[in-house]
């Protein structure tokens, strides 16, 4: 039985890739989070209790995750702040968590020798044309756009700089936009989700036409325990499954699959900086380490998605209200 400590696991993809450790390994896993507004204790409920434990902490705390790193085969580090309409109103936590905390579990992993995986983004590489043929690779030149995916990008850099310097056996994977249950509702198909729910019109930024690389969060967790068994340590993978779709689209389709009419949204203010699109080539990930995507169905698994945010009001009501607030403050 290996001890992976898990940071960031009561948010979205964290939560997430707890299930699948639990469900597909016979690993313990001890998470380690903050608890910020973005993470949900209960997003781990019903996870039987031999298997999954629960410390309150943050990962800029040098001495807690010392501690915890002494008794760790391995540590997967998701924790982050993660939206980037946060990052434009407030960054500061950005770089406090981002980079001091990612600072800190490096330390403790080139002190303990303790294999770590880092969770990155596709953002670190800017963003492409709409016309653009070509896709992100691991080759791509840094190249980020916000606040938040700056943090991103210098926190990568700083893992390969102790992978070189100190020897730090880490591997980076970049993914590409996450969809799936326990995703907060400040995000994008969360967010227009509940809204139709709560009979309010979705909102789209600006004219719609920006395009994001759609990937199931169950998807995003089988490649990194593919990464975190077979991957080379030093080396960066890119995570996709072919998603890409504009924001109109997926509205739509979000719309219709609720059985509202598709035009039923409202065009608002457009996020300053906005990427355009975003495009993963994951060849490499693929063919080294042969990992494929289960998830094929966009529509199938934004249905599901759907259903679970039906079933579960009660997880993500708390959030809405201040959410919708936050938003309407800014005109989006
Ligand atoms: P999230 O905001 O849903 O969850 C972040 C979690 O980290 C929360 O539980 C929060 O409480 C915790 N946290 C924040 N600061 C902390 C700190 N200082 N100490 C300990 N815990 C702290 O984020 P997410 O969408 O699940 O993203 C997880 C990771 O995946 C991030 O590193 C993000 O950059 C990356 N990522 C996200 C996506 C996506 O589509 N959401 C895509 C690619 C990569
Ligand atoms: O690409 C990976 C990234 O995907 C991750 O690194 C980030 O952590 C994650 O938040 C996500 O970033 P995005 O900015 O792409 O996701 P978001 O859900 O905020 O927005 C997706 C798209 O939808 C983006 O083009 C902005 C747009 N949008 C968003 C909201 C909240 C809208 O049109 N309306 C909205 O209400």
């Amino acid at each position: 039985m290996r001890r992976l400590l898990v940071t960031g696991g009561a948010g979205f993809i964290g939560s997430n890739f707890v299930h699948h450790v639990v469900e597909h390994t016979d690993d313990h896993v001890t998470v380690l989070d903050k608890l910020t507004y973005a993470g949900n204790r209960t997003s781990l409920a019903g996870l039987p209790e031999d298997r999954v434990t629960f410390v309150e902490g943050d990962i800029a705390d040098a001495a807690l995750v010392d501690s915890l790193f002494a008794s760790a085969d391995a540590v997967v580090h998701y924790a982050a702040e993660s939206h980037n309409d946060n990052s434009l109103n407030d960054p500061r936590p950005f770089l406090d968590t981002n980079i001091i905390g990612t600072y800190t579990l490096l330390e403790a992993a080139r002190k303990h020798d303790t294999r770590l995986h880092h969770i990155s983004t596709d953002e670190v590489y800017g963003d492409l044309e709409l016309d653009d043929p070509e896709r992100f690779t691991e080759a791509t030149p840094y190249n980020p756009s916000s606040p938040y995916s700056s943090t991103k990008a210098g926190s990568d850099l700083l893992v390969r700089a102790w992978v070189r310097s100190f020897g730090v056996r880490a591997t980076i994977s970049n993914c590409s936009n996450n969809y799936g249950p326990y995703q907060h509702v400040e995000k994008f198909i969360p967010r227009q989700i509940t809204n139709v729910i709560r009979g309010i019109r979705p909102k789209l930024y600006g004219a719609g036409e920006n395009v994001r690389d759609w990937i199931h969060a169950d998807d995003h967790s089988s490649a990194v325990l593919t990464i975190l068994e077979g991957g080379e340590i030093g080396e960066t993978y890119l995570i996709g499954a072919d998603g890409e779709k504009d924001n109109k689209t997926v509205v739509e389709l979000i719309l219709s699959l609720m059985g509202e009419p598709a035009d039923a949204y409202d065009h608002v203010t457009d996020r300053a900086g906005h990427d355009l699109r975003y495009a993963i080539d994951s060849t490499k990930l693929r063919t080294e380490l042969g990992w494929t995507p289960q998830y094929r169905d966009f529509e199938a698994g934004l249905a599901a998605t759907i259903d679970w945010y039906k079933a579960n009001e009660a997880w993500w009501a708390p959030a809405k209200d201040g959410v919708e607030a936050f938003y309407a403050s800014k005109g989006q």
